[in-house]
């Protein structure tokens, strides 16, 4: 099966292994053979912590590392901004091997291309919101106007538009959180590394950020490596998703894939750990929307419309296909001898879903729906989901 890879790739990973420890030739050498890390750690005293790992990034997607704790990942993220550098393999960026990038061309590098986003997100106590975010653009040299104006369009993103004056200190733990991301947005860099920027926090907040990100990497489409260790998160954020275990990669593909075509028992175990309906989105169960109508319709046509289709009810739409309502059957029939238009009748109170909204998010209105809740992307009409779609993924 082929799977859809959008982007052209920006980042690529060849044989890259680390070992720690003493003894690396010998712990190599058993590696190769297949050993497995606690073996290699009793043979030879070295750790393995990573093998032989090949791995491609598009720019543009949101390319998520899952694994235990101990697993590599915060090693092989490190490796992509040189924080450290791997016992043996590449690291192509853009066709070019960072390792061997000068140490001022490393610099630029850093600054322009692949920042890292920690868990704290290394916020300034002794300055303010807006002097925080803005601070990856002034240590490039960039005006004040222009950094603020950056800065502010940033926090605006997250959320936090009136509180650029104030200190960090007042700020709540959630605030901190998006001051944080709104910094990593501003900088600009092509490529952001998040090594378990959620983990500390407490799951509403946690939820809360997953929602900012999703929404700021809609507008924005960077190329984000994201580690977790949690298969609810790694399946909710990533297009694609790479599997770690004890340093070997397992599988890498997006998560429906994943999902119908776990490449061994290990991936499977995760995923089943994982609940389907926090893992599921709406995307993924959507169906195109078959009955539209327009608001300038008649009745007539709105009957057509359902009749051909075999469904009871349609939705509106204006011409930038935005949801407006939705007609039923029933009060297309009653309104059919005043011949009124579609516009006059809709009932304007629209179950609505957004479409990065996990399953679990949508149930309490999937229960109580009367018609198929209407999938919406920036007001857009973009497909249906039926109850039926939603119990189905349950099961
Ligand atoms: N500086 C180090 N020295 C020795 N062993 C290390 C060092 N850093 C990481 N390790 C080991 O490498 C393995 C991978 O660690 P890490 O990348 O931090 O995993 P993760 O981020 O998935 O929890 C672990 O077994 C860890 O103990
Ligand atoms: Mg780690």
């Amino acid at each position: 099966m082929s799977e859809n890879v959008v982007g052209k790739e920006i980042l690529r990973l060849e044989n890259i292994s680390k070992i720690y420890g003493r003894n690396k030739k010998e712990a190599a050498e058993l590696a190769h053979k297949g050993l497995k890390k606690d073996e290699i750690k009793q043979k030879t005293g070295a750790t393995l912590a990573l093998h032989d790992i090949n791995l491609s990034i598009n720019q543009g997607e949101v390319f998520v590392i899952i694994g235990l704790s101990g697993s590599g990942k915060s090693t092989l993220v490190r490796f992509i901004n040189k924080l450290h550098e791997p016992s043996t393999g590449k690291i192509l960026y853009e066709g070019k091997d960072i390792l061997t990038l000068s140490k001022k061309d490393m610099i630029a590098f850093r600054r322009d291309k692949v920042s890292m986003v920690f868990q704290h997100f290394g916020l300034m106590s002794h300055r303010n919101v807006i002097d925080n975010v803005a601070y990856g653009l002034e240590v490039r040299g960039i005006d004040k106007e222009i950094r603020y104006a950056k800065a502010r369009e940033m926090l605006h993103l997250v959320g936090l538009g009136d509180i650029e004056e104030q200190t960090i200190d007042s700020c709540s733990g959630g605030m901190k959180q998006r001051i944080g991301l709104a910094r990593a947005l501003a900088s600009d860099s092509e490529v952001l590394l998040m090594d378990e920027p959620f983990s500390a926090l407490d799951p509403l907040v946690r939820k809360e950020m997953q929602f900012e990100l999703l929404t700021i990497q809609r507008r924005l489409k960077k190329t984000i490596v994201f580690i977790t260790h949690d298969m609810d998160e790694a399946f909710k954020l990533g297009d694609r998703v790479a599997i770690l275990r004890e340093g070997r990669l397992v599988q890498v593909s997006t998560p429906q894939f994943m999902i119908t075509n776990p490449a061994d028992d290990y991936v499977k175990t995760f995923i089943e750990s994982a609940d389907k309906t926090k893992v599921v989105s709406v995307s993924q169960i959507m169906q195109t929307p078959t009955c539209v109508v327009r608001l300038t319709d008649g009745s007539a046509r709105a009957l057509t419309q359902m009749r051909l289709n075999g469904v009871s009810s349609a939705y509106v739409v204006n011409q930038q296909m935005k949801l407006q309502g939705i007609v039923t059957a029933k009060d297309a029939l009653d309104a059919s001898a005043s011949k009124k238009l579609v516009a006059d009748f809709m009932l304007q109170d629209v179950p609505t879903v957004d479409i990065d909204a996990i399953i679990a998010d949508i149930l309490p209105i999937a229960v109580s729906a009367p018609y198929p809740m209407a999938v919406i992307e920036d007001g857009v009409l973009r497909g249906i989901v039926t109850k039926a779609s939603v119990i189905s993924t349950m099961l």
